[in-house]
């Protein structure tokens, strides 16, 4: 039975960058009602009323996984890994983005799966993409085209985006080979409690897994969840391992380990999404707080990484353009549009993390390391950065 423990109110879909403000276009901005339950038979987290995903993975898709120098050098890891130990004669991907996981395999032995037009386009030319949704029914045409009986199937940040379990994984089930293993990395429920990262809930996670709730599902569909692994990409991810029911990998002691610390931290239990629930609206409240008391200081506050994540704090801790001046995102295609739902311009950071920015809202948190780094000369003339993870706090370093 399904148990909404979480509100996030009113939020527009957090890929929907506007090109303009105009009254025509801010008529036509979607909105939903973002609001998160808890699965108590299987354990699963998911968004309460799914939107529908032709609305949100169209040819205007703004992600780029190659975007971030930290994801680039974890897909190579992962995949140099990967080959190592399982040796997969045959690799497929789905949500192969702009191609930087698969880049690092013999382009001759993959396929991409992208729903995503202006993506899949991007890798056409390097490999094998369908730009298409996963589903059964392109799991049976690519069984009929003889591109079958798959040793590896690799999915980052995108099982956790598709409505339809059933049919992802009677596709799957129907394409890996006996002894083939599935893959997949999302971001981690128990991290997402722990960091009180609420902003990992957005209209395209539809689900946020936990190992528990995994285990339980995979078993549904002829397959079993062997192994698993804590990452700390996405400000905490797993990474599932998955093989048939009757496939010869042996469940790991890893395994057991990480199932025994989710279930001591009580995520099989209700009442700990009811307790999270209670933080995030404090959380709220004193981000909210803290960004006023700055502004009646006449601080000038800005919002670093137009993220997905940061859509969803913009609109449920109500900011506007009033709180923050604008936000930096190294994307191009985000570059010059507005924030969905709250309308707050997006500009390159080589212009906007200038002498007069006294505070960075932490939109992209999950990439601190990375930007401290870079960011080291703001830090140095007495900028700050303010994040909500995993306690509204400003930070000097
Ligand atoms: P993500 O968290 O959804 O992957 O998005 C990260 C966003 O943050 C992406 O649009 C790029 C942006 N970004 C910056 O603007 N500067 C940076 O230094 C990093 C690492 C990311």
């Amino acid at each position: 039975m399904n148990k909404v423990f979480l509100n996030l109110g009113r939020q527009p879909l957090a890929n929907s960058f506007l090109k303009d403000i105009g009254k025509n276009t801010l008529r036509n901005e979607f909105f939903y009602n973002l609001k998160i339950c808890f699965n108590t038979k299987n354990y699963l987290v998911s968004i309460d009323k799914p939107v529908n995903p032709k609305k949100q993975y169209t040819d205007k898709y703004a992600h780029r996984a190659s975007e971030s120098k930290t994801m680039r050098s974890a897909f190579k890891k992962v995949a140099k890994k990967l080959i190592k130990r399982f040796r997969p004669k045959k690799i497929m991907e789905i949500g192969s983005n702009d191609g930087v996981f698969l880049k690092n395999f013999n382009k001759k032995s993959v396929i991409a799966v992208e729903p995503c037009k202006n993506l899949a386009s991007l890798t056409k030319k390097l490999f094998k993409t369908y730009d298409e949704f996963w589903n059964l029914k392109l799991a049976k045409k690519l069984i009929k085209q003889k591109k079958g009986e798959i040793d590896l199937i690799f999915s980052a940040n995108t099982i956790s985006h598709i409505p339809n379990l059933k049919e992802t994984f009677e596709g799957i089930f129907n394409i890996l080979s006996d002894d083939g293993v599935f893959v997949i990395e999302d971001p981690s429920l128990l991290k997402v409690l722990q960091n009180n990262s609420y902003d990992q809930f957005y209209d395209e996670h539809v689900y946020v897994f936990s190992t528990i709730s995994v285990n339980n599902i995979v078993k549904d569909y002829g397959l079993r969840l062997f192994d698993v692994e804590n990452l700390p990409t996405h400000g905490g991810s797993n990474r599932y391992y998955i093989c048939k029911e009757n496939g010869k990998y042996k469940n790991t002691s890893r395994l057991k380990k990480v199932i025994k610390s989710e279930i001591s931290y009580k995520l099989h239990k209700i009442k700990s999404y009811l307790e999270f629930s209670k933080r995030v609206n404090i959380s709220k409240r004193r981000l909210f707080n803290l960004i006023k008391k700055l502004k009646k200081k006449n601080k000038k506050i800005i919002s670093y990484g137009a993220t997905y994540k940061s859509t969803t704090v913009f609109n449920y801790c109500n900011f506007n353009s009033k709180m923050i001046d604008y936000v930096t995102d190294t994307t191009h295609n985000k570059q010059g549009k507005y924030t969905p739902g709250t309308h707050i311009k997006i500009i390159s950071p080589e212009y906007g993390m200038n002498d007069t920015v006294d505070y960075a809202f932490l939109g992209a948190w999950n990439f601190k390391k990375e930007i401290f780094k870079k960011e080291k000369n703001f830090f140095k003339r007495g900028g700050k950065f303010i994040t909500h993870v995993p306690r509204v706090m400003t930070l000097t370093k």
